[in-house]
């Protein structure tokens, strides 16, 4: 029975990743019963500041410094084995409970041999290559969708879970032909890291479909953190240069596991501006002086990997392609302090392609690739924005860029919140989060 109390609330990237979801998370994640993660591993992150100590949260969903809150992983999820153990090591360690952490049975099992094989893989690739976070996440789903995938629920039978992984590796090393492996391609290997797996991680491995479907029923609040950037989906995003999940809402209502009811708001977290990580047309980057700034004054390097991201103008094409396939009900503005005093401050309205103007997203990578922007200008604005808490205290030149260079390229959502410092109370909450 679903009760039509509870609510389902999902937190999506609108761009390509990083677009600081993080805090807002954070700040939904205090008042949900369950918090999901539903796609992805250890290639995603962010960092969590409070007062046990500062937190890198890349597979434990965020929910977990709430003592009354469930933390599910879902079966979308991608599950390190060494960095689960690290994760749930280090939180313990720190004094944080994980007593509510939970791992869906379907979630597919991380090893090392994935990681080798990410790297292999791309140096095929040569001048093609995605540029991956190196974490193993393509060749993971891989075997998912191949079909000899392991999975959590194997962390309850660890001999079972030997014997499986010993066919996949003879899989493996048949695959790989005559290239010499390395010893991650050998069963024995990964005796101890099994062994610490099946006790840190085993425990937690229960029927996450009736917990789901417990709360549904008592009428909880739910929340998916999704993890990357819409743009990065692996079937509506810039293909090849995505990731390996869905990271769009219907993706992440999967991989959390949950069925298509109760959904009470979506929310696009667009970052006040562009910003990319590894390979892959971006229209609106910068190139030079102004890109060294933004990058410098938006910290603009990654979670995981530390590599610099690549940075540009808000680009307003992709925005309306990201909400065309997202439906956002509510958008979440990141980061706009970092625009303050910028020398010169743009949007991409729409694309010239081969001497002709497009206003709809090219969704082939070549097509795309081949876009120059064509761009809006804007007024900066000067002074601290970083104290401010309501709209109308905004220059008046950040109200407008924000109404005229961003909402308008996002219909049908409400602006719920502007992210004005990297503070969880450096912000303006527009609307009821109720
Ligand atoms: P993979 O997910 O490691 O396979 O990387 C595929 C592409 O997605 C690369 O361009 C990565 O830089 C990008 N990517 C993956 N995860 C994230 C993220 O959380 N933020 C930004 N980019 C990401």
């Amino acid at each position: 029975m679903k009760n039509p109390d509870a609510k389902v609330e999902v937190i999506v990237g609108a761009q390509w990743g990083d677009e600081g979801k993080g805090k807002f998370t954070d700040l939904l994640a205090e008042r949900a019963d369950a918090v999901f993660k539903a796609n992805g591993g250890r290639n995603a992150g962010h960092t969590v500041e409070n007062p046990l100590g500062e937190f890198a949260l890349h597979l434990v969903p965020a929910g977990i410094f709430y003592p009354h809150t469930d933390n599910i992983i879902g079966p979308g999820v991608a599950l390190s084995l060494r960095y689960g153990i690290k994760e749930i090591l280090e939180l313990k360690s720190k004094g944080v409970s994980t007593e509510r952490l939970y791992i869906s049975p379907k979630a597919h099992l991380v090893l090392d041999f994935h990681e080798f094989e990410d790297s292999l893989f791309e140096s095929y690739k040569g001048e093609g290559k995605v540029g991956t976070t190196g974490t193993g996440n393509g060749p993971l789903y891989t075997d998912k969708v191949s079909r000899v995938g392991l999975r959590a629920e194997l962390l309850k039978h660890p001999n079972k879970l030997m014997d499986k992984l010993a066919a996949l590796l003879a899989i493996k090393r048949n695959n790989h032909g005559a290239i010499s492996l390395p010893k991650e391609f050998a069963p024995e290997y990964y005796e101890d890291l099994i062994r610490t797996a099946a006790e840190v991680m085993g425990p937690k491995v229960c029927d996450t479909d009736q917990l789901t479907q417990s709360h549904l029923s008592r009428g909880s609040r739910l929340l998916i953190e999704g993890s990357h950037g819409s743009l990065l989906d692996i079937d509506n995003g810039t293909y090849p240069f995505v990731t390996s999940t869905s990271c769009t809402v219907n993706g992440l209502l999967m991989g959390a596991g949950l069925p298509r009811v109760n959904i009470h708001r979506a929310y696009g977290v667009f970052k006040a501006y562009q910003t990319r990580v590894g390979g892959g047309p971006m229209p609106s980057e910068l190139n030079g002086q102004l890109e060294d700034w933004l990058r410098e004054n938006g910290r603009e390097y990654g979670t995981t990997t530390g590599r610099p991201r690549r940075v540009g103008y808000f680009d307003g094409v992709a925005a309306r392609y990201s909400q065309m396939k997202n439906g956002y009900t509510d958008v979440v503005l990141t980061k706009l302090d970092t625009l303050t005093n910028i020398a010169a401050l743009k949007v991409a309205t729409a694309y010239r392609m081969d001497g002709e103007e497009i206003a709809d997203f090219p969704t082939d990578s070549d097509m795309l690739a081949a876009c120059q922007p064509v761009y809006k200008e804007f007024k900066s604005w000067q002074g601290d924005i970083t104290k401010i808490t309501s709209f109308d205290d905004l220059p008046k030149e950040a109200q407008h860029y924000i109404k005229m260079g961003i909402m308008r390229h996002i219909p049908n959502a409400n602006l719920a919140y502007i992210g004005t410092g990297p503070g969880r109370n450096q912000g303006i909450q527009l609307v009821n989060l109720n």
